[in-house]
């Protein structure tokens, strides 16, 4: 018998209690057993809620820890074909070196205008004292900079694409999310949108690849991949560039929004930061839109997004499965097979690195307090050769959407809503989140 780990139901294991209430169920066990949790979840399946054994997982020995078939299998692919996310490791790094120039923060740099103008165009026919759905408006916003990122040109299609997207997510997220979901080829609604869907884009991204390929588009992330050469100087197959556009269409817009969200949610519920934000933004930008050489000025702001993502992280969880047996830093030992939880969420929540953790409080991630901390103690973005490859491009957009509004409106809950994270495949709310916009004197 386990004494690192709650005791499970015959058969079931910790299934139900799993499925009752995620987060609860893992924080709670993190908190009683500490440094990792051996849970009874199918496969033995263990917790880890200390940063020496998850940077042992995610650099050390990352070798040994693959992402699991839910997400490399042919199911899993589809998602997003072969693209970056889904490959496994031995053909992952040739494909990521590849991509990694296209995510240089010197070439994101130049979306920042755009940022700011779709923040505009966002919020330019909010009134004193409009409602709002916050969750709604950060969520189509962070959609519309990552489709105007990959297709400069993209004006008139930007609501079908934008469509067609949401369509195949929810398809996903009910694949992901069934324990027994309807097979593909039956002639039901969801999977009739679903095919239509991705047919239409498919479609739409090879037409895409050919009209830069015939003409001179070059300024977008969709001709950096066209451009895009291995290290012996082949460029990607066509195949390979569908899937990564459809890759980072898919990914790069949901957890921004995400994360803006409850980065709007913290605030107002905590005036006196609000009030700190706007004496940096005010005192910083004086007025004027911000420019990428205002970001590094950008401290307190920067540090808001920062503990926005230690409390709420949008990827609450990742998986990795050990091929061989191991026994981690910590002393826990992995059979081959098993299952690591790597979960933001509660190792966020570790009184170790986080005192008093439940208290959303910027200043952890003022750098001098941040460089006092174990590096992997902070996992939003992943680690290791499988960082998220977005991270400068979403850290980037949380702060110049953040600073062009709060310049001008200041956002406070509508009293009497129960507002919860729920964990999807992100950390969704669970409702809209109803916000009342107020000018600012
Ligand atoms: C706040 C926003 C974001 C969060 C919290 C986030 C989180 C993460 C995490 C935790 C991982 C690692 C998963 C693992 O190791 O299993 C990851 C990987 C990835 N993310 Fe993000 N992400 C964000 C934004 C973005 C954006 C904007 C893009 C694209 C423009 C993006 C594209 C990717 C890709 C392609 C990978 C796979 C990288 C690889 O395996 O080499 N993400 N992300």
């Amino acid at each position: 018998m386990t004494t690192h780990g709650p005791s499970g139901y015959p058969l079931l294991g910790n299934l139900p209690d799993y499925l009752g209430n995620k987060l609860n169920f893992l924080l709670e066990n993190a908190q009683k057993y500490g440094d990792w949790v051996e849970l009874k979840l199918g496969e033995p399946t263990f917790l880890l809620n200390n940063a020496d054994d998850i940077k042992y997982i995610l650099t050390t020995n990352h070798k040994n820890y693959e992402k699991t078939p839910r997400l490399t299998s042919e199911r899993g692919r589809k998602f997003s074909g072969k693209g970056i996310l889904t490959t496994k490791t031995h053909e992952h790094l040739r494909q990521r070196r590849a991509l990694q120039p296209a995510f240089h923060f010197k070439i994101i740099a130049k979306f920042a205008r755009e940022m700011v103008d779709n923040t505009d165009e966002a919020i330019y026919k909010w009134k004193d004292g409009t409602e709002i759905d916050i969750a709604e408006v950060m969520m189509q916003l962070a959609q519309k900079n990552i489709l105007r990122a990959v297709f400069s040109n993209l004006a008139d299609q930007l609501p079908e694409i934008a469509e067609d997207i949401i369509t195949r997510r929810t398809y996903l997220g009910y694949i992901f999310g069934s324990l027994f979901p309807y097979p593909e080829y039956l002639p039901n609604s969801l999977n009739r949108q679903y095919r239509q869907a991705k047919e239409r884009l498919d479609q739409f991204i090879s037409a895409e690849i050919e009209r830069r390929r015939q003409s001179a588009l070059t300024d977008d992330l969709l001709s950096m991949l066209i451009n895009t050469r291995y290290e012996d100087g082949t460029p990607m197959a066509d195949t390979q560039l569908k899937d990564e556009t459809l890759t980072i269409m898919l990914t790069g817009y949901e957890t921004i929004g995400e994360a803006l969200t409850w980065c709007w949610h913290q605030l107002a519920k905590h005036p006196e930061i609000t009030d700190k934000l706007i004496k940096e933004i005010d005192t910083v930008l004086t007025g004027k839109a911000p420019e990428v050489s205002d970001l590094s000025k950008l401290k307190y702001t920067e540090a808001i997004i920062s503990e926005t993502l230690r409390f709420l992280p949008p990827t609450w969880i990742y998986i990795r499965m050990a091929t061989d047996a191991d026994t981690l830093p910590s002393g826990a030992k992995v059979p081959a097979g098993a299952k690591i939880y790597l979960c933001p969420y509660t190792l966020h929540r570790n009184p170790l690195y986080y005192p008093d953790p439940d208290r959303f409080d910027p200043d952890r991630f003022l750098p001098e307090v941040r460089k006092q901390r174990h590096r992997f103690a902070y996992i939003p973005f992943g680690g290791g050769t499988r960082l998220c490859i977005g991270e400068a491009y979403a850290k980037m957009q949380c702060v110049i959407v953040l600073a062009r509004i709060t310049q001008q409106w200041r956002l406070s809950l509508i009293s009497g809503q129960a507002i919860k994270p729920v964990p999807g495949i992100t950390l969704h709310p669970n409702q809209a989140i109803k916000m009342q916009v107020n000018r600012r004197q």
